[in-house]
């Protein structure tokens, strides 16, 4: 698996857009956990780090930012800035979130409850890790 957009389901309607996801049809992983990050100062930088084991799905609700994916050889950058398509990342990728606009709101979904153990913090650790896949 690797990291890929996925489009979402986006219901037109003059009172206002809707759109979802649910396991199985949109998202490859049943949802453990939520989380939302916002109120980010410019400038600032979220998310270096890397996952053992959980799998994430992440969506700009609002505004926009960038998702830096590292797969221990090379660098992708992502842009989310729409409510209607998500970010999935597998297990096993390093990645840091930058470029927040003002009043962006990150919305995440993982398939594991919050574990410290599963993080990897430290780049090197993670690149080593990765080489012995
Ligand atoms: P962290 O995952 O390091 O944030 P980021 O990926 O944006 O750098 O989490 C920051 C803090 O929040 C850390 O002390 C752990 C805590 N936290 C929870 O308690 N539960 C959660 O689900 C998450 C994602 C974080």
């Amino acid at each position: 698996m690797i990291p890929k957009i996925i489009e979402l389901p986006k219901i037109y309607d003059k009172r206002g857009n809707l759109s979802f996801f649910e396991n199985p049809n949109q998202l490859p992983f049943p949802i453990e956990r939520t989380y939302w990050i916002y109120d980010v100062p410019g400038g600032e930088v979220r998310g270096s780090h890397a996952f053992k084991e959980q799998q994430e799905f992440i969506i700009a609700l609002s505004g926009s930012f960038d998702v830096l994916i590292h797969n221990g050889k090379e660098e992708q950058r992502f842009s989310l800035n729409r409510s209607y398509y998500g970010l999935y990342i597998p297990k096993m990728f390093w990645r840091r979130m930058e470029n927040f606009s003002t009043n962006s709101l990150a919305l995440i979904v993982s398939d594991q409850p919050y574990n410290e153990d599963d993080y990897i913090r430290n780049f090197e650790e993670f690149k080593t890790l990765s080489d012995e896949k």
